[in-house]
């Protein structure tokens, strides 16, 4: 599948960096060469010489050897390459590339070049969350770079969170979906998915039935077509598609935040059953039976993403797709959702009793443009899911 293709791959400098030898074993498998790099950490967790072997290559790890700069100008390293990936991209990595600094070869080969980049974070569950890190992330996000992962596990370190290096097999599939070849090449899309979790207290929260399903077939068919997919889920019960960038969120304030913040995008599909409202009085501490009456929870709105990204100006992706699930007068309400809500399209379902829809494998949708609706016959959700792509890249031209 990666014939052809060569990975410029810079593995940085902590305890994921063995996981790079297994990724470079698989990369090669699936055809690809694998020109290696290594940070000066990184030779503290694997040594070159596994690398070189396993990639077939030399190492190339200093930004001042005469004889690389004589076979090869460093800056053209990264230009030769279909893909650089990251991984492990260190916290420090990723500090220094979201502020474009360039004090060593690998540094100085991500702002030489405008070859596609995706990382692959790890490090200890405090230093990602840290407001830093995440600032670093959004950074880059915002540049174009793509994430795969980090997991969430046991880490080395003792602590458990998410920080983990995603799988190599899950590396994989995100760098044969970012060289994907289709008519979504080169385009971004936003996808929507799953439920929202609206907390009550530390433990309890409000939730809905959607499982997921069909905004991750929307996500995966996307990917399949080219698309660069930055995948924003709730808490769904099927688990996310590969090759796309998974950002979890639990409650819809964090949606809307996740999707500005993954914004610009040609175009966003909305397919998460967002919750219309949050409870505003929830509780820091648990609640307790008290004796003294049920508790009474305050309700506050929701932000409407859909709509806010629909009003968007300069920022507005070209085409912004809803989703409308109606138990009656399906195609009435869904048109009057479109006009109210001012996206572009939406996809219509019939959820009521019976029709076994929602968290169901198959989906009956009709689709509201402009130019009126259209009725599609009852398929299984994976194939509304190729359907929509295919629509959505004759629209996007
Ligand atoms: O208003 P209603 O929930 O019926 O609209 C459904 C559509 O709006 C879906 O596409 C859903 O993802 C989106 N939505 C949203 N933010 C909300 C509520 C719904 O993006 N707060």
């Amino acid at each position: 599948m990666l014939a052809q293709r060569r990975i410029l791959l810079i593995i940085g400098g902590g305890i994921a960096a063995y996981k790079s030898l297994l990724l470079i074993r698989i990369l090669r498998g699936a055809g690809a060469a694998v020109t290696p790099v290594m940070t000066r950490g990184a030779g503290e967790f694997v040594t070159p010489l596994s690398v070189s072997a396993l990639a077939g290559e030399k190492v190339y790890d200093s930004l001042f050897d005469l004889t690389d700069e004589a076979e090869m100008g460093h800056i053209q390293l990264s230009r030769v390459a279909d893909l650089i990936v990251v991984a492990p991209a260190t916290a420090n990595l990723m500090a220094q590339a979201a502020t474009g600094q360039a004090g060593d070869l690998a540094t100085t080969l991500l702002l030489a070049t405008d070859t596609p980049v995706l990382m692959a974070p790890a490090m200890n569950v405090r230093m990602w969350q840290h407001p830093a890190t995440q600032r670093n992330l959004a950074t880059l996000r915002a540049d174009g770079v793509t994430m795969v992962g980090p997991d969430e596990g046991d880490m080395a370190c003792g602590e458990y969170g998410p920080g983990r290096m995603a799988e190599p097999e899950a590396i994989l599939a995100a760098i044969e979906a970012r060289l994907a070849k289709g008519p979504l090449t080169g385009r971004h899309v936003i996808v929507t998915s799953g439920p929202t979790h609206e907390p009550i207290d530390p433990v309890r929260y409000i939730a809905n039935r959607s499982s997921g399903a069909q905004g991750t077939a929307i996500a995966r068919s996307l990917a399949a077509l080219g698309a660069r997919v930055s995948f924003v889920t709730g808490p769904a019960a099927v688990p996310p598609p590969e090759g796309v960038e998974v950002i979890r969120v639990e409650t819809a304030a964090q949606m809307h935040d996740a999707v500005m913040a993954a914004l610009p995008a040609e175009a966003c599909i909305m397919a998460a059953a967002v919750a219309d409202w949050r409870v505003s009085n929830a509780g820091a501490q648990k609640m307790k039976k008290t004796g003294t009456g049920l508790p009474a929870l305050e309700f506050a709105e929701n932000p409407d993403i859909l709509a806010a990204v629909s009003g968007l100006g300069d920022g507005r992706p070209r085409l912004v797709v809803g989703f409308a699930a109606e138990t009656e007068d399906v195609t009435a309400h869904a048109t009057a959702k479109r006009a109210r809500k001012g996206c572009d399209w939406i996809l219509a379902n019939d959820v009521s009793d019976g029709t076994g829809i929602m968290g169901g494998t198959e989906n009956a949708v009709t689709l509201i443009t402009a130019d009126g609706a259209e009725d599609w016959p009852r398929m299984g959700k994976g194939e509304v899911a190729d359907r929509l792509a295919q629509r959505l890249a004759e629209a996007l031209g």
